[in-house]
């Protein structure tokens, strides 16, 4: 699908279907004041009762006179009064679902005039090109029977006033284009089966990326290399599994050599059995989306390569299966981190901290000014903020806040959570440094708080995505959550710069 930014003051344009709002009580929003024929109709329409404007509801009217539409799409806005970002942005994921059952090839997008004036013309154009990729992903799934239909929609406008709106319009629909790119790479990847989707195969895609693009380079160390660096939480995790385990490593200079270094590192569990500490089976399958953190560093990556965003960023996904076996590691085993820290793995199912414990050790060799690790970390994690924000625990007050705000803009919210050494006395072990789990007790933030201890000394957030990854139920599948919250966070350090 295309995204173009188009002049058209008077919003007359020829089109296969003009999208226009309409704010409850029956007006048309500010896109329609253009267009007094379209008026006519709405309040006709309103009138006889078919159309309230109401948030969520849409209605396709074919070719209205005057227009040179073939179609127009009434969208509700909701009360004007109420209509802000989030309010925006359902409009446009109503009308993408509505157009998505017209036979339109083009549309027009006359709402973008609508949205809250604190919205910028960027702004408003990105969430266009993000909401219509969203909302019309389809998981490339394995059915025989129906064959998929290739969507009709190729073409989306998004109409302006003038010239200068026009330029900020196109570099929105660019950049929300390229998060839809970054968040549909981490959904594709996330929804495969745990049998295709192996640390060898990430690998592999990873290895795509940096041949799709050339900025981006792919070093994938495998276990005898990963063995080299000592990495002994990380081996332990993979032990019991006939999978080789992969540390996959993309660097993205787009800063120059002077630039210091942001390393994104992702939880890559590619199904989490829980180990000898077995899981319930009750949806034990939805663990092969544990390796979401990985993904979604992958999606965000792209996302900055696209861009060719002037910042120099490393990814890091520590890639492995967790699986009982004879050779698996135990309950009360002990292990060396690279680090140097022991560990004693009291549950083996505590093993993204493994994983990750490593990888950020291993990060330290870029000096980088940032680190933020992405992980499907803790079942405590949703249990205290449910589906709907990720938790984000940092030692920088600075970094917290960028990421905070970086969630709320991208409406890909983050809720910080407290780390300390009141939640690190919990991992008190008597046989070694750490113990790998805390108790039952603030169950994310002593997770967290175990990743502080190798992240002393760095600019370090970690983000808690188990509850926001992915979606279960009838609507089973991944949400590709935070890649909107990690590119928009980049965005905004690009602009800083
Ligand atoms: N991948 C899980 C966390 C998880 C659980 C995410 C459920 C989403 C839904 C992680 O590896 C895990 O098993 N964590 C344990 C830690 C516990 C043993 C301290 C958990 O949360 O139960
Ligand atoms: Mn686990
Ligand atoms: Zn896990």
């Amino acid at each position: 699908m295309d995204f173009k930014a188009i002049v058209d003051p008077r919003s007359r344009g020829p089109s296969g279907c003009a999208v226009f709002g309409v704010f409850e009580g029956g007006t048309l929003g500010e896109s329609g004041r253009l267009n007094g024929k379209i008026g006519g109709v709405v309040s006709k329409l309103h009138a006889a009762g078919d159309f309230a404007g109401k948030a969520g509801d849409s209605l396709l009217v074919t070719r209205t006179a005057g227009s040179r539409a073939a179609r127009t799409l009434l969208v509700g806005l909701g009360p004007k009064s109420a209509f802000a970002r989030k309010q925006y942005r359902k409009s446009i994921a109503t009308a993408a679902h509505a157009l998505a059952k017209t036979g339109a090839v083009d549309a027009t997008f006359y709402l973008a005039a609508d949205a809250h004036p604190d919205l910028d013309m960027q702004y408003r154009a990105r969430i266009v090109a993000e909401v219509m990729r969203g909302q019309l992903y389809k998981i490339p799934d394995l059915k025989t029977s129906k064959k998929p239909k290739a969507p009709r929609l190729k073409l989306i406008r998004v109409a302006v006033a003038d010239a200068a709106s026009a330029k900020a319009a196109q570099r929105g629909l660019d950049l929300g284009e390229a998060i839809g790119n970054g968040v549909q790479l981490a959904r594709d990847l996330a929804n495969l089966p745990p049998n295709i989707c192996t640390p060898t195969y990430l690998a592999t895609r990873a290895q795509q990326l940096s041949q799709e693009f050339s900025s981006i380079k792919a070093n994938i160390l495998d276990e005898r290399q990963i063995k080299a660096l000592k990495m002994g939480a990380f081996l332990a995790v993979t032990a019991g599994s006939a999978q080789p385990p992969r540390l996959i490593v993309c660097e993205y200079m787009g800063g120059g050599a002077k630039k210091s270094v942001i390393c994104l590192i992702g939880k890559g569990i590619t199904f989490d059995s829980g180990g000898i500490s077995l899981k319930d089976p009750l949806a034990m399958d939805e663990m092969k989306f544990d390796m979401s953190g990985g993904a979604t560093v992958l999606g965000a990556l792209r996302a900055a390569a696209e861009l060719h965003l002037p910042l120099n960023i490393v990814v890091i996904v520590a890639a492995c299966e967790n699986l009982p076996s004879s050779t698996a590691v135990k309950p009360s085993d002990i292990v060396t981190s690279m680090s140097g820290q022991t560990i004693e793995i009291l549950n083996t199912d505590a093993e993204g901290r493994l994983v990750l414990c490593d990888a950020i050790t291993y990060s330290r060799r870029y000096k980088p000014s940032t680190v933020i690790d992405v992980a499907t970390l803790t079942g405590a994690c949703v249990v205290a903020l449910g589906h709907h924000l990720s938790g984000l625990m940092s030692n920088n007050e600075a970094l917290a806040d960028e990421l905070e705000a970086a969630g709320t803009r991208a409406d890909d919210r983050a809720w910080r959570m407290p780390i300390g050494d009141e939640y690190v006395d919990q991992l008190k072990s008597n046989f070694a440094d750490l113990a790998n789990i805390g108790g039952r007790e603030g169950g994310a933030c002593t997770a967290a708080s175990f990743l502080w201890k190798f992240a002393k000394d760095l600019n370090w957030a970690h983000l808690d995505v188990a509850g926001t990854a992915w979606q279960g139920g009838a609507q089973k599948g991944s949400t590709g959550r935070p890649v909107p919250l990690l590119v928009d966070f980049l965005i905004n350090r690009a602009r800083g710069l």
